[in-house]
């Protein structure tokens, strides 16, 4: 993946638009729509010390994780992107669509370091993130945190 080209095809898309909502659904959904072997990109948001469903493009999933569960709840807390290479491996692992095999969680933080949610991203192969991917997509959640208006959240 060239994530310039994907930088850059985001910063187009929050260009003149501040609304955290709509913009998480067009990054969910150029996400999806670029990367190769996903079958699920989505946000969690943080509400109550606990991550509800965001924008999403995949099969319906799970609406409520407590913080510290699953592969989100875990990547929230600690505030740190977490690669799943093999799910069933992950304990506590939550399974909202069986055909997830290997995963990617980024925390998105403001810069003082506040946590407002995870990007999450599954894929049906096993293995499918690597030390880049992260790179490449953490660098996309700081543009997408740093672009967006998270007052009325
Ligand atoms: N597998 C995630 C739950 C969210 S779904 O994959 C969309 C987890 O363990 O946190």
């Amino acid at each position: 993946m060239d994530y310039t080209v994907l930088q850059n095809q985001l910063k187009a898309l929050l260009q003149g638009e501040k609304y955290w909502l709509a913009n998480l659904a067009n990054a969910s959904a150029l996400i999806f729509n670029e990367m190769r072997d996903l079958n699920w990109a989505g946000f969690y948001l943080l509400k109550d010390d606990e991550l509800v469903l965001g924008p999403f493009q995949g099969k319906p999933a799970c609406i409520r994780i407590a913080l510290g569960s699953g592969v989100c709840g875990t990547a929230a807390k600690r505030r740190e992107t977490i690669i799943v290479p093999d799910v069933s491996k992950f304990a506590g692992h939550i399974v909202c669509d069986v055909a997830s095999k290997s995963e990617l969680v980024v925390p998105l933080l403001t810069k003082q370091g506040e946590v407002l949610g995870v990007l999450d991203l599954d894929s049906p192969l096993y293995d499918r993130f690597n030390k880049r991917d992260a790179e490449g997509l953490v660098a996309m959640m700081n543009i997408l945190v740093s672009e967006c208006d998270w007052e009325s959240k």
